[in-house]
């Protein structure tokens, strides 16, 4: 009796959850008709699916792209202009940038159509129709057919499915696992590749708030660029060319400025990278408690002593900004997720899934036939994986912050290529690399690696077992004293790759002498015997127990869609376009705190630190503030909106996408997660997690007020879609 009550109980917690986390998924477009449309109308939508995704008509889904595969973008005027977030445009904003027009500093707008710059290499990739495609993918799979040869036959199948597809010559063909390899997704795309920077505020408004504010709520920054996709003159995707001509999309986004509001609907669509929500217990518990100690422990180490350098030295602190928000970034991240999980309980919910999913399991002969003793493989496949993973994770750390050890291996992959294209190519790989070298030295300062060196070298070696080490390197080690220090003095003393100067002299020796004294190099030799010993210990013993992870995983996969056959399933993300739905709303991080759901100038002059590379302010917009010069663009108690949150469930890849409201007008641009919540990745709770959002008035007031570029504005359709709904309400009040 107590059993089955309690069995009850926990049924219904189980709902319960569910209900509560009804804003938890990253959708397949294609599919809202069939599985969300009803549930995003309850929660206010008030479009329909057909008007997000439709093939026979301009849609939603028709303004969304692929930034460079790396940010999502969106159109926003009939003329190709394109929004994305000052951290996605930042390499380009960077690229155009000297000392004399620091674009990063000050910003960048073009005034007219001539003054906007081009960005070879970047693209902008749009969905052109989305296919299921399982069927054919998996024709003749069998269960327990050995990987490779599974592999081999899935390959073979799509790779024979491909000519019939129906394409045009300018377009492309992507085919995605998802499910972990138990579906098949088809999509054709069409990738334009001539976008150009148009606007870019400078980093004290774009990256306002930079490390110290990255990953928190409140947030002031004004994350955001402007770009413009070209197209030929037939409006097809071509190469740059200067009478390239802005492209006339399908469909653009309309912009709302009235507003949001607590509990106001919107969706997040874009292209989220990488999320694992269907990992067992113990693959969840190798992350928070093995991989991110690791790697946290590694970067903490990096980053203090960058950090001190920077501190003191102006020019250090130059050159290491990019570089320090690059590696910040992951470092807060997983601090975040370690936190998160552990003050959701994530783990014990897993493990109470997993028991309840083990119940059913043993009630269903059909099924456990199928499915026994799969989760409990799985979870010992994590455990034994476990110590080589986080191996793993050391080396990949020790290698990356380590910059010296990086440049022994661009060196040797050079000399690779001479190998293969003959020693005539040397001179011409040569200066490749060298031009490569000069710029990487321009923000490269040895000191700085050297104590990064120092640090990163005994934390490697006290905590990694030297078995997972291997004897070369642990030789070398124990020849230094097992002493970090004098292991990295000596290297970078004797080394020929520590400065622009010395690299340049030492390829100046003919090509035959320095194939055999790059391995007499003391930074090159240590860093081959560091890789030696990992591949054989490490990377090759992992790698066959994670193909046994992958195909367990899959099994996995499918069984928990067939026991837990109630829940809704979406794929994990894969860098395809998604759809998140969720509320504008706040949330309470710890006991007693609970934060509102947007922000205002107001608080980024009470942040405003004058001359701080953080919290700076430009003086225009502390002018515009002490004038309340806000135009068209404020909040109806007058104040200037800056960011708001809500409970769309997004990841790495979603900045820069676009946040609509019930109609499908662009109200917000996404940019960033909140601390607590960047668990979402392994374990969302509707609770506490949410995505951050410049509003886009804040966007059109930096574009018109403080840039004066409201030529730009103009190109835009701004529309009031509450100005409707309004009249009436203040009819009933009357
Ligand atoms: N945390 C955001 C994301 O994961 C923004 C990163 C850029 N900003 C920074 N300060 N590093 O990409
Ligand atoms: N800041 C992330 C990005 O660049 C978004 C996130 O992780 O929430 O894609």
């Amino acid at each position: 009796m107590l059993r089955f009550v309690k069995g009850l109980l926990f049924a219904s917690c189980l709902l319960l959850q569910q209900a509560a986390s009804a804003t938890e998924g990253m959708w397949l477009p294609q599919l809202l008709g069939q599985l969300n449309e009803k549930e995003m109308k309850a929660m206010g939508m008030k479009i329909s699916a057909a008007d997000i995704y439709n093939v026979n008509r301009g849609s939603l889904k028709d303004a969304i792209v692929s930034f460079g595969g790396f940010c999502t973008g969106e159109v926003i005027s009939s003329q190709g202009l394109l929004l994305t977030n000052h951290h996605c445009g930042y390499r380009s904003i960077q690229q155009h940038s000297s000392v004399g027009s620091n674009y990063l500093a000050d910003g960048f707008w073009a005034m007219n159509r001539q003054q906007e710059l081009p960005n070879p290499g970047l693209t902008a990739t749009f969905i052109v129709r989305i296919e299921d495609i399982t069927k054919q993918a998996l024709a003749g799979v069998q269960n327990g057919m050995d990987e490779k040869d599974r592999a081999a036959l899935i390959n073979k199948n799509i790779e024979a499915l491909k000519p019939s597809i129906k394409k045009e010559a300018y377009q492309d063909v992507l085919v995605k696992p998802m499910f972990e390899g138990n579906q098949y997704f088809l999509f054709v795309t069409q990738t334009y590749k001539d976008i150009r920077l148009v606007g870019a505020p400078p980093s004290s408004i774009g990256k306002f708030g930079a490390d110290t504010d990255n990953w928190m709520w409140p947030r002031h920054t004004g994350d955001f660029s402007l770009f413009r996709i070209y197209a030929g003159k037939d409006g097809l995707p071509a190469e740059y060319a200067a009478d390239n001509v802005p492209l006339s999309p399908k469909h653009f986004l309309p912009i709302s400025i009235d507003g949001i509001e607590k509990n106001d609907f919107t969706m997040v669509f874009g292209f989220p990278g990488r999320t694992n929500e269907y990992l067992p217990s113990e693959g969840m518990r190798l992350i928070v408690e093995g991989q991110d100690p690791a790697r946290v422990s590694m970067r903490d180490a990096a980053l203090k002593i960058i950090d001190g350098f920077m501190r003191e030295d102006e020019q250090i602190k130059i050159q290491y900004a990019a570089k320090y928000a690059s590696t910040a970034n992951g470092w807060k991240k997983w601090i975040g997720e370690m936190q998160g999980v552990e003050r959701t309980k994530g783990l014990d919910r897993k493990v109470a899934y997993e028991t309840e999913y083990t119940k059913r399991l043993n009630n269903n002969n059909a099924l456990k036939q199928l499915y026994a003793g799969v989760l409990d493989s799985l979870n010992a496949l994590y455990i034994k994986a476990g110590p080589y993973v986080v191996a793993q994770d050391y080396y990949n750390e020790l290698t990356r912050n380590i910059e010296l050890f990086s440049f022994s291996n661009r060196l040797l992959n050079m000399l690779n290529k001479v190998k293969k294209d003959g020693p005539d190519s040397y001179t011409e790989h040569k200066e490749l690399l060298l031009k490569t070298m000069k710029g990487i030295f321009q923000d490269y300062s040895m000191k700085v690696d050297q104590q990064v060196a120092v640090a990163l070298l005994d934390l490697y070696f006290s905590t990694v077992k030297s078995r997972y080490i291997g004897g070369e390197a642990y030789q070398i080690w124990m020849e230094n004293n097992k002493d970090g220090k004098m292991t990295a003095n000596k290297i970078f003393a004797l080394t020929a790759l520590s400065s622009y100067e010395k690299f340049e002299a030492f390829l100046d020796q003919p090509y035959e002498k320095i194939q055999n004294l790059v391995y007499q190099d003391p930074a090159t030799r240590f860093m081959m015997a560091l890789r030696n010993g990992f591949v054989e210990n490490v990377y090759n013993v992992n790698k066959d127990i994670q193909d046994e992870i992958d195909q367990l995983q899959r099994v996995y996969m499918k069984a928990q869609m067939e026991v837990m056959n109630e829940r809704r399933f979406y794929p994990d993300a894969n860098s395809t376009m998604r759809i998140t739905y969720g509320k504008v709303d706040g949330y309470s991080p710890r006991d007693a705190v609970q934060y509102n759901i947007s922000t205002t100038l107001e608080g980024v002059m009470e942040k405003y630190k004058p001359g701080d590379y953080e919290f700076d302010v430009p003086g225009k917009l502390r002018d515009l503030y002490r004038d309340k010069d806000y135009g068209p663009y404020k909040r109806s108690d007058g104040k200037m909106p800056v960011c708001f949150i809500a409970s769309n469930h997004t990841t790495g890849g979603n900045s820069g996408s676009p946040a609509l409201d019930a109609y499908g007008n662009l109200v917000g641009l996404n940019f960033d997660r909140t601390w607590e919540g960047t668990m979402s990745d392994i374990n969302y709770d509707a609770k506490i997690c949410r995505n951050i959002m410049v509003d886009i008035r804040y966007v059109l007031f930096i574009i018109d007020k403080y840039a004066g570029a409201k030529h730009l504005v103009d190109e835009m359709k701004l529309v009031h879609p509450k100005a409707k709904v309004r009249p009436m309400m203040e009819r009933k009040r009357a």
